[in-house]
């Protein structure tokens, strides 16, 4: 096994000292700190390819050092060493995204067993990691399926713009038009692929947070900043961070995120230092960003910065030349997923669903699609399958879509009576309202079902 650090933290010099002979011994290159803060400088200077930490240690405890390794080295792993066989901490380490955690007194053998395994999956990892940002990786540009002209024409755009050294990329779009996928595919085919991918949904956390996050904090910028935190900016150095629902945050954020996209430095929340990072950052909505700027809640010269690469992804309904082989990729996907053996969907479903308006997008055919595939009977998708989408939404124009298989008319009309009857609470007039009939219509059905 090739030479890997080893950075060893413990505050007793004899457990260090013995660390230090075995691994050194198997041909491993050993640091030792005995407390959190030199442990802490360490790290800052040099990546270790594993750590073993004590959980006791006179300034931290090991569990605040495990949570800031996981933020600031998340490939590297952890060994946690506890002097009790305290099942809840061990428990809690896991938790925390220890590699695995060993008891007091240290059985060397077992441990050096441990490393090894620990250090052999890590390799693996970066071997898949390496292979994903090859051009074979699951974001390559061929998994965003679609071959219309306008599909064509994005996807042209998104390689262009991968290969670029844009550092500030726009993805418009509906909501489920792929803007994520575009996002981690324009990350993973570009230079930047091999360092990190880092995204933030920007509508899901309150202001404040959403900045330290992004810009981090120092510590006592605020009541519960104990510590000094690397933001998403800072950690995704080198790489991209993905900033998804921009046109949802607030004016002072956006004057915030422009003065970091024009200078490239930012202070953290509560510093007054200037930190500088390579990050390129792919902002994303679902909204008419124009609109906003216009309604005054989005800033006018961030939307101007933003919009120097904008890609427009186009809605499925402008492009439903691609809804089959939508439909027949994510049947094959799910055919994996389940088990099943399903072949395609009959045709004159295929029409209705070319024809349907799909205003949930790619996401929404995806969900149609595995819907209907676990409900499916036979090996052939037909209208039943898809009538939740069809009959639902399918608008006044076209009425419900009749199935192939048929139906019994008075079937069904005696069943919308008795639902229009049981949603109105048995009121007649409301439910004859429901079914745009009249009274005397109504009390004629009531009759003839006898309901
Ligand atoms: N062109 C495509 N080919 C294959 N799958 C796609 C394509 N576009 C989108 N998808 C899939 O559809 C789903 C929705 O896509 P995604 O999450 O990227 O949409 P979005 O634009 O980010 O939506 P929202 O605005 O709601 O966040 C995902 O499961 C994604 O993998
Ligand atoms: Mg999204």
């Amino acid at each position: 096994m090739p030479a890997s650090s080893i950075l060893v933290i413990d505050d007793e010099a004899l457990i260090r000292w013995s660390l230090s002979e075995r691994l050194t011994e198997e041909g491993h290159a050993v640091v030792d700190a005995e407390d959190g803060t030199t442990a802490l400088a360490l790290v800052a200077e040099e990546r270790p390819d594993l750590v073993l930490l004590d959980y006791q240690l006179p300034d931290m405890t090991g569990m605040d050092l495990l949570r800031d390794f996981r933020q600031r080295m998340p490939e590297v792993p952890v060994l946690l060493m506890t002097g009790h066989s305290s099942v809840e901490r061990a428990v809690a380490a896991m938790r925390e995204g220890a590699y695995h955690y060993v008891v007091k007194p240290l059985n060397l053998d077992e441990l050096v067993l441990l490393v090894d395994k620990a250090l052999e999956t890590r390799r693996l990892r970066d071997e898949v990691r390496t292979l994903r940002a090859s051009s074979s990786a699951p974001y390559d540009f061929s998994r965003i399926i679609g071959d219309s002209v306008p599909m064509q024409r994005v996807k042209r755009l998104m390689r262009k713009i991968a290969a670029t050294r844009a550092s500030t990329i726009l993805l418009t779009g509906e909501s489920g038009t792929g803007k994520d996928l575009a996002a981690k595919a324009i990350h993973y085919n570009s230079d930047r692929a091999a360092r990190p991918f880092m995204n933030i949904t920007c509508s899901a956390i309150q202001e404040t947070l959403l900045e330290s996050e992004l810009f981090g904090h120092e510590a006592g910028a605020f009541t519960d900043a104990r510590k000094r935190k690397r933001g998403l900016l800072e950690q995704a150095d080198g790489g991209t961070v993905f900033l998804d629902e921009i046109g949802e945050t607030a004016p002072s954020f956006q004057a915030k995120l422009l003065r970091f996209l024009e200078e490239k430095s930012f202070k953290r929340v509560g510093g007054a230092e200037d930190v500088k990072v390579d990050v390129r950052v792919i902002a994303a909505t679902n909204r008419d960003l124009q609109a906003e700027v216009k309604a005054g809640r989005f800033r006018e010269d961030l939307y101007y910065r933003l919009r120097v690469l904008p890609i427009e992804l186009p809605t499925l309904r402008s492009r439903t030349g691609d809804v089959p082989i939508l439909i027949h990729a994510f049947i094959d996907r799910f055919n994996e997923e389940f088990r099943k053996r399903i072949r395609g969907v009959s045709p004159a479903t295929m029409d209705a669903l070319v024809g349907y308006d799909w205003p949930g997008n790619i996401r929404e055919l995806k969900n149609a699609v595995e819907r209907a595939m676990l409900l499916a009977d036979g090996d052939e998708l037909g209208i039943e399958d898809f009538m939740m989408l069809l009959g639902a939404t399918g608008g006044a124009d076209d009425g419900f879509v009749l199935p192939e298989s048929g139906i019994d008319l008075e079937a069904v009309e005696q069943d919308f009576v008795r639902q229009a009857l049981a949603r109105t609470g048995g009121n007649r007039t409301r439910a004859a309202k429901l079914l745009g009939i009249s009274r005397d219509q109504m009390r004629y059905r009531v009759d003839k079902f006898g309901l």
